[in-house]
C-alpha cells in the first residue's frame, strides 16, 4: 500500500579512479555506472538509483525491499565498481581500482574497501532524506555534525519545541579499533557519548534512533580502509544519511550542523588536519593541497521506493560564510606546513617516513 512499504536505502561509494590525480570522476566512469544501474533497474532488481559523485568518489545511491547486507545489492554494486575500474584502467585514470581491496566478492562490500551506509524503514506520509557524501578526510568526521543534530538544543530546536522529539535520540557508536559496540541514550548520556566520540579516529556513530518509538534517523559509513587492507591505501571518505522532519530534525536544523567547518582528518595524503567545506555538487573538486576537504548534501523526496531529486542542498548563498571561514581555515592550517596539529599526530599519519628516517640517524642521539 502506498505510504506503508518498508524500503531500503543504500548508499555504497568507493573511488574506482581519479580525474585528475585525486581530484574528481570521469564522465564515463559516471556513464557506466547509471547505464549498469539502469539495467538493474529494468530487470526490476532496485527500485530506483542515482550516480553522484564528491570528489574522485564514486556515490552509488540505491533502493529496494532487500532489507540491509542484501547479498544481491552488494554484489550489484560491487561489479559496478569492477566494471568501473576497468574503464578507469583503459583511460589510465589515477589510482584505478583504489578502493576495491579485495579480488572476489563474497557477499557483503564491507570489509572489501567500499564504504557503505544502509537503512531499512516504512516510509512516512512523507519521505524527506539528505545524503551526505564527503572526500578527502575519514570515518569519524560525522561525530560531530551527529551530536549537533541529534543532541544540541543550540542547533536543533526541536530537541526543546517539538513533543517529538523532547526524548531525545540514541547513539549507536562502534569501537572501530577494539571492536564491540555501544549504545548510549542522550540526553542522559551525553557526557559519556562525547567522551568517546571526541576520539574521531576510534569511536565511530553508526546510528541514530529516536527514543521514543526507535525509528531510525541516520546511518553512517564507518569503515576504515588503513585498518581493513592494514596500509595506508586511500581515504575512507564517508558517507551519511538522515531522515528529516515531523518528528525528526528537520531539514535546516540537519544542515545547520555544516554551517560550522570542522576539522578533520585525511586533507593531503591522508595525513593532515583541515577543515570540512560545505560545498555544492559541481564544487566538490579538491584541488589545494588535495583538499580543503569537502562535504556535498543530495536531498530526495523517497515516494513509494522512488528517488525524488538530487537537490543540491548546499547550493545556498547561507553557505558562503561557512565556506569563506573554511577558506581562512585553511590558510592558517597551511601556516604549519608539516608541523602538527595541521600533520597529524605520528600514530595516526596514512604513512610516514620515520622508520627511515630514524634508521638513517641511527647512532646519532647522543645523551644529552
Ligand atoms: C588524500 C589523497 C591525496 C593523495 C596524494 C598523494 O586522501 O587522496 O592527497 O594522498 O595526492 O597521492 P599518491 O601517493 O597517489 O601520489
Ligand atoms: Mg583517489
Ligand atoms: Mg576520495
Amino acid at each position: 500500500m502506498a505510504g506503508k512499504s518498508k524500503v531500503t536505502l543504500s548508499v555504497i561509494k568507493a573511488d574506482v579512479g581519479g580525474f585528475v590525480g585525486h581530484t574528481s570522476i570521469h564522465p564515463e566512469i559516471l556513464d557506466t555506472a547509471k547505464e549498469r544501474l539502469h539495467n538493474a533497474k529494468e530487470k526490476g532488481a532496485v527500485l530506483d538509483y542515482h550516480v553522484l559523485r564528491c570528489g574522485d568518489d564514486l556515490e552509488l545511491i540505491i533502493t529496494h525491499d532487500r532489507g540491509c547486507d542484501n547479498p544481491d545489492i552488494h554484489g550489484l554494486a560491487w561489479n559496478v565498481f569492477t566494471v568501473c575500474t576497468e574503464v578507469a584502467k583503459e583511460l589510465k585514470l589515477y589510482g584505478a581500482g583504489q578502493d576495491l581491496l579485495k579480488d572476489a566478492f563474497s557477499g557483503n562490500v564491507k570489509g572489501m574497501g567500499p564504504g557503505v551506509a544502509e537503512m531499512e524503514f516504512t516510509e512516512r506520509k512523507s519521505e524527506p532524506i539528505l545524503i551526505f557524501m564527503a572526500d578527502k578526510t575519514s570515518s569519524g568526521a560525522w561525530n560531530l555534525p551527529l551530536y549537533k543534530v541529534f543532541a544540541d538544543p543550540f542547533n536543533t530546536a526541536g530537541l526543546v519545541i517539538d513533543p517529538k522529539m523532547m526524548a531525545g535520540f540514541s547513539f549507536r557508536v562502534e569501537d572501530v579499533k577494539g571492536g564491540g559496540e555501544i549504545t548510549l541514550k542522550c540526553p542522559f548520556e551525553t557526557h559519556q557519548l562525547l567522551a568517546l566520540i571526541g576520539t574521531t579516529s576510534r569511536y565511530m556513530v553508526s546510528t541514530v534512533c529516536r527514543n521514543s518509538d526507535n525509528e531510525i534517523a541516520a546511518a553512517v559509513s564507518t569503515q576504515k580502509l588503513s585498518l581493513i587492507a592494514g596500509r595506508y591505501v586511500g581515504k575512507d571518505d564517508p558517507v551519511m544519511i538522515v531522515r528529516c522532519q515531523s518528528g525528526l530534525p528537520a531539514v535546516g536544523e540537519v544542515l545547520e550542523a555544516f554551517t560550522f567547518p570542522h576539522l578533520v582528518s585525511g586533507w593531503m595524503r591522508g595525513s593532515h588536519t583541515g577543515p570540512l567545506m560545505p560545498v555544492s555538487f559541481y564544487e566538490a573538486n579538491p584541488t589545494r593541497f588535495d583538499g580543503p576537504p569537502r562535504v556535498i548534501a543530495a536531498g530526495f523526496q523517497v515516494a513509494d521506493g522512488k528517488l525524488l531529486g538530487p537537490h543540491d542542498m548546499f547550493d545556498d548563498p547561507a553557505f558562503d560564510s561557512a565556506r569563506r571561514l573554511a577558506g581562512r581555515v585553511s590558510d592558517y592550517m597551511r601556516g604549519h606546513g608539516p608541523f602538527e596539529p595541521h600533520r597529524l599526530p605520528e600514530d595516526e599519519m596514512e604513512y610516514t617516513t620515520m622508520p627511515e628516517v630514524l634508521k638513517l640517524l641511527e647512532g646519532r642521539f647522543k645523551k644529552a
